[in-house]
């Protein structure tokens, strides 16, 4: 892995470090996001819930969650359906935090996206949010993603523009849904922009409730970046969507 080239690499590992000894940022997370995840992105517990239904019921269902962070969604998709969890991430931080906090039915693995391969038919559910721009190549991650997957199996992606990647027209036309296209896969997308620019201006507010605990840890910058990150709400929201948009992406692979 050369971390030289990795977009946002020691980004990612200050904030992992932060995240597992901030109880400032676990407090914003619950308030912002409905649950503490050290979500670093736009997936409240609404979004994560809608990824249930796709977990097959039995004892031996496996998920996969690319770019994992410290594990803690996939925690919370195991308490909630008993299933086996499977991460990868590129921070060294998040994943020695998700081996100590999971240690049960899981198996996270330190490596970044093009790097990680899986064996053939593993998963009957692939989880990713907002991680799969990080991919060097697009195309490339989706293949793999899709060999990876069961028949049958679903992969669930949370997917922003206007963030890492810039705006496109709409739900057909950004990278992801190309990719998909090349690809000759089937997608079922929606549109849930609106409820992001409610969700953000929910972390704004949860950002300045905790200001004063973020400092008094020495983590202002943290806040600093969250009321960055948040900026864009203070424009009403037909400016906001035209600059930004989220979608949630569901594949079914073929039984
Ligand atoms: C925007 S965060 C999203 C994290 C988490 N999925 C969430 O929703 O809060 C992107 C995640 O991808 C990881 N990441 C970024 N680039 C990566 C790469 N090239 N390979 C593997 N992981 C990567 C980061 O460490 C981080 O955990």
């Amino acid at each position: 892995m050369d971390k030289n080239n990795l977009l946002f690499y020691n980004e990612y590992e200050q904030f992992y470090d932060m995240a597992g000894r901030s109880k400032a940022f676990e407090a914003f997370c619950a308030d912002a996001f409905g649950q503490d995840l050290s979500q670093d992105g736009f997936s409240d517990i609404k979004q994560i819930d809608r990824i249930l239904k796709y977990v097959p019921k039995g004892s031996d269902i496996h998920i996969l969650d690319i770019g994992c962070g410290n594990g803690k969604m996939l925690g919370y998709l195991q308490k909630r359906t008993g299933a086996w969890i499977h991460g990868f991430d590129y921070s060294q931080h998040a994943i020695a935090a998700a081996g100590s906090l999971f240690p049960d039915r899981s198996d996270f693995r330190h490596g970044c996206i093009g790097g990680i391969d899986y064996k053939e038919e593993q998963f009957d559910l692939a989880v990713s949010m907002d991680t799969m721009y990080f991919a060097p190549d697009m195309e490339e991650l989706v293949r793999q993603i899709m060999k990876w997957l069961k028949k049958g199996g679903v992969l669930f992606v949370g997917y922003q523009e206007g963030d890492v990647m810039p705006k496109t027209g709409d739900v057909n036309t950004t990278v992801l849904a190309k990719a998909f296209e090349r690809c000759g896969i089937r997608y079922e997308a929606e549109d849930i922009t609106r409820e992001t620019y409610e969700l953000l201006i929910k972390k704004r507010l949860a950002a300045l409730k905790h200001q004063n605990e973020f400092e008094e840890e020495g983590n202002r910058q943290w806040f600093d970046l969250l009321m960055l990150q948040t900026e864009c709400v203070s424009e009403p929201y037909e400016l906001f969507e035209r600059k930004m948009s989220r979608y949630i992406y569901v594949v079914r692979k073929e039984a």
